[in-house]
């Protein structure tokens, strides 16, 4: 059994949100994002598991029109403001470097502050879909600048920036976006699962 949606075909039954979930780049300039649906999308992310529940991630937005937009979005490639101009929230995805571990004296390095901040990244996404928005990670930003730009103090990591938008028409982008302005695939899924050992 396999499930098809959104031009998306699984090999194994899924549920239709993790094919209709992607990462557009025509997105709606009149879209407006409200306060309730932003919230929402944090609160699934916050949701996402961590070690020792440590909840390591932090996010920083803003609403395109606001004061806050600028300097996030000046954090992007070219390539990216090109199409994120769009989108109706930025936000910054901040994970903590540290954690407190049950019975030590202090926080401690945490190994895996950067998956669990992934986790709440694929989170926000879902939800995202789930409520007719796309969510656009991005790793195209100034990675120098943007702890001081938003005031992330040592100890904290800057993820990704995410662009939050609903579906626009193609036409809005250049042509060798619209070309790529389609749900892409997946390399066949054995290719990536192995049993008890690693195959290179
Ligand atoms: C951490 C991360 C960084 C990414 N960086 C960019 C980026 O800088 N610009 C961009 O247009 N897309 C970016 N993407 C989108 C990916 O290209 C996209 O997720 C991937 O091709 C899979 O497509 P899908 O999300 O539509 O399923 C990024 C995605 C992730 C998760």
């Amino acid at each position: 059994m396999s499930t098809s949606s959104n031009n998306r075909v699984s090999t194994y039954a899924v549920n239709p949100i993790f094919l209709n979930r992607w990462s557009p780049r025509a997105l709606d300039e009149k879209a407006v994002i409200s306060e309730q649906d932003l919230m929402t999308i944090f609160e699934a992310a916050h949701w996402a598991p961590s070690s020792f529940n440590s909840q390591p991630w932090r996010f920083i937005y803003a609403r395109r029109g606001t004061p806050e937009w600028s300097p996030i979005f000046n954090l992007l490639v070219p390539m990216n403001q090109a199409w994120a101009v769009r989108a109706s929230a930025l936000v910054v995805l901040v994970s903590a470097t540290t954690a407190q571990m049950p019975g030590a004296p202090g926080p401690m390095p945490a190994y895996s502050h950067s998956l669990d901040a992934g986790a709440a990244w694929g989170y926000l996404a879902l939800q995202a879909t789930q409520l007719g928005w796309y969510a656009h990670a991005m790793a195209g930003w100034d990675v120098q600048q943007a702890p001081g730009v938003l005031g992330v103090p040592d100890g904290f990591r800057v993820e990704t920036i995410i662009a939050i938008g609903r579906l626009g028409d193609k036409s809005v982008l250049p042509p060798p976006l619209q070309e790529r302005e389609q749900p892409n695939t997946r390399r066949p899924v054995d290719e990536v699962v192995m049993q008890g050992l690693f195959r290179p």
